[in-house]
């Protein structure tokens, strides 16, 4: 028997990363959302993604997407990952009946929404830039709204980005030279607009700023990840009631965090980027299986 939508509309959230990007959407929903129960898996055990091949980061999709399926019963997962949705959403919408919203689309729209001349940059990791997503994603949504053509998009790869935020490490001066360094290619290419492909990079947007100059508006795809999320709930009848107290929004709902890695390390670092609510984290396990069946399957 299907699970009557009453019970459905209670249930959490599901939102993953490999480790503490994915806290930038998970904000992002707690201020559009403030009803909702919110689960949070950093696979911190196994980051970084954008290193490995597609195939390993969709085996890992595919394991914590059924953890939080069968563990918490979620009603939606939000993969907060661009390398992870590059490799699996497609695989995951078809292998799983929760809704699966990823953030690749959601970015590409808000970056065509923002530029004015139509020439837009994306950055993200190796794993990312190499699949192709966002090219096909841009190709997708049609013509910038300011210049009513298709956008031109230049996109740079960031090897090393997710390492400095994984450490905490998000203005130093070697995050800056390495800044510098890789995004050249963008700053020649004239770009009004610089899409943050990687659910990290929000937490370099000071040391990205400086390097990109002021007049680059720099677009992080977590709020319009959060409004997908919004109303897919909302259309589907499926949004959880937001408490309010004196006719102002309260956050009413529940936030839990986990991690498969070192949890005291994570609730530290995770706490100076993302704020006080992070208190405990508790663990998940996977054992010792990095899917390196499906890399070996490569070679
Ligand atoms: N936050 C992930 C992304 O959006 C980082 C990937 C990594 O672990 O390298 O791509």
């Amino acid at each position: 028997m299907p699970t009557p939508r009453r019970e459905l509309r209670e249930r959490p959230i599901g939102v993953f990363d490999s480790g503490f990007g994915g806290l930038t959407v998970l904000r992002a929903l707690m201020d559009l959302l403030p009803g909702e129960d919110l689960v949070y898996l950093g696979d911190t055990g196994r980051y970084p993604y954008g290193p490995r091949p597609l195939d390993q980061v969709r085996c890992f999709a595919r394991q914590i997407t059924g953890h939080l399926v069968e563990e918490f019963g979620v009603k939606l997962v939000v993969v907060a990952c661009n390398t992870a949705a590059a490799a699996a959403l497609d695989e995951l919408r078809a292998r799983f009946s929760v809704p699966i919203i990823g953030v690749i689309e959601p970015g590409v729209t808000a970056a065509l929404r923002a530029t004015r001349n139509g020439s837009v940059g994306v950055i993200g990791t190796v794993g990312t830039i190499s699949s192709g997503a966002y090219p096909r994603a841009v190709a997708e949504a049609g013509v910038a709204p300011a210049t009513g053509a298709p956008a031109d998009l230049v996109a740079a790869a960031c090897p090393g980005f997710v390492e400095f935020v994984e450490r905490g490490e998000v203005d130093s001066d070697q995050v800056h030279v390495l800044a510098e360094r890789l995004l050249s290619p963008l700053v020649s290419a004239d770009v009004d607009t610089l899409l943050l492909g990687c659910t990290h990079y929000p937490y370099l947007a000071r040391t990205i700023g400086d390097v990109m100059g002021r007049d680059v508006v720099l677009v992080s795809s977590a709020d319009e990840t959060a409004f997908a999320v919004r109303d897919h709930l909302v259309a589907t009848g499926m949004a959880r009631a937001v408490g309010t107290g004196d006719g102002v929004k309260i956050r009413a709902g529940s936030l839990r965090f986990l991690s498969s890695g070192d949890r005291e390390w994570f609730r530290s670092v995770g706490q100076m980027l993302f704020g006080p609510e992070l208190t405990e984290v508790d663990a998940v396990e996977w054992g010792d299986d990095l899917c390196s069946d499906e890399v070996a399957e490569l070679l």
